[in-house]
């Protein structure tokens, strides 16, 4: 295992805010009602640049090693132990004044989530499932670049799809050059299933991890591959899914158009909408979680 790495201020946080990547996405995904205005590759902007430039740093250090790193480091829990709500109130700390276009932050996101999918009559389990699903935002609060956090996530231990984003920008990763880790399958077999695949390290594994014994199946799936866009969106890793992950799967297309484009014509007010999610914490998770 390799030891910790030091990233500069440029590599850590090259985006003006996590939300920069998101937008992008919606680029990438637009709602299909919406045309996309030009094609996504052509698109030019600074924000483009920037998104460019974190997607670069993503696909150089996200590795095999440093997953296991990653994962050696964060699941131990031992930062912080608080009881959800407030852990939501520590994620929204999370503001960024460099990036004056956010209109929402990480608690409206995920409020407006959820009140979508309350409002489409679905069972509370989703509901909460879109109220948490990006807690595991709090990496960036201990410190983590924001590549580790946010982004499409991918398997590692395999060959890299050309159907992730940017895939060019593997070539500077040591695991394309590593003959354990650079076939098809890589260290992984023909539909082993994706409990057996390492993903790479962010908000979505992390969470995942801490809500595993409490939540239904389908709401671990929704939490754990909702970034993974190159299977979701475009079925690169269907060779690496278990029939098991194929009857879970249609659970995270179902909930990615809430992540993506859930817009309330007013922003959730919290206060109004706090008790109902105290109670729906309450009903499904232990008084504190583990961070
Ligand atoms: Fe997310
Ligand atoms: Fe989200």
């Amino acid at each position: 295992m390799q030891t910790q790495q030091a990233f500069t201020q440029q590599e850590t946080n090259p985006l003006a805010s996590i939300e920069q990547w998101e937008d992008d996405v919606l680029l990438r995904y637009p709602e299909p009602t919406h045309k996309a205005k030009e094609a996504y590759r052509n698109y030019d902007s600074p924000e483009r640049d920037t998104v460019r430039e974190f997607y670069r740093l993503n696909h150089r250090y996200q590795t095999f090693d440093f997953v296991q790193e990653k994962e050696g480091e964060f699941l131990k829990f031992d930062k912080k132990e608080m009881p959800v709500w407030n852990a939501m109130e520590f994620l929204n700390t999370l503001v960024d004044d460099s990036d004056p276009d956010t209109d929402l932050d990480q608690l409206q996101h995920l409020l407006q989530t959820a009140e979508a999918i309350r409002a489409d009559g679905h069972p509370d389990w989703f509901v909460l499932t879109g109220f948490l699903h990006d807690m595991g935002k709090v990496l960036c609060l201990f410190g983590e670049p924001q590549w580790a956090v946010v982004g499409d996530t991918f398997p590692v231990g395999c060959a890299h799809s050309d159907k992730i984003v940017y895939p060019e920008y593997f070539r500077a990763n040591p695991d394309s050059y590593d003959e354990r880790y650079n076939t098809k399958y890589g260290v992984y077999s023909h539909h082993c299933g994706l409990k057996n695949v390492h993903m790479s390290w962010g908000h979505d594994e992390y969470l995942y991890q801490i809500t595993k014994n409490y939540l239904p199946e389908p709401a671990l799936y929704m939490i754990r591959y909702h970034s993974f866009y190159s299977q979701h969106r475009e079925k690169a890793y269907d060779h690496l899914l278990d029939d098991h992950d194929r009857a879970m799967f249609p659970w995270v297309d179902k909930f990615n158009p809430y992540d993506l484009y859930s817009k309330s014509p007013k922003p959730p007010v919290v206060s109004e909408l706090k008790p109902y999610y105290e109670d729906l914490i309450a009903k499904y998770l232990p008084a504190t979680v583990r961070l």
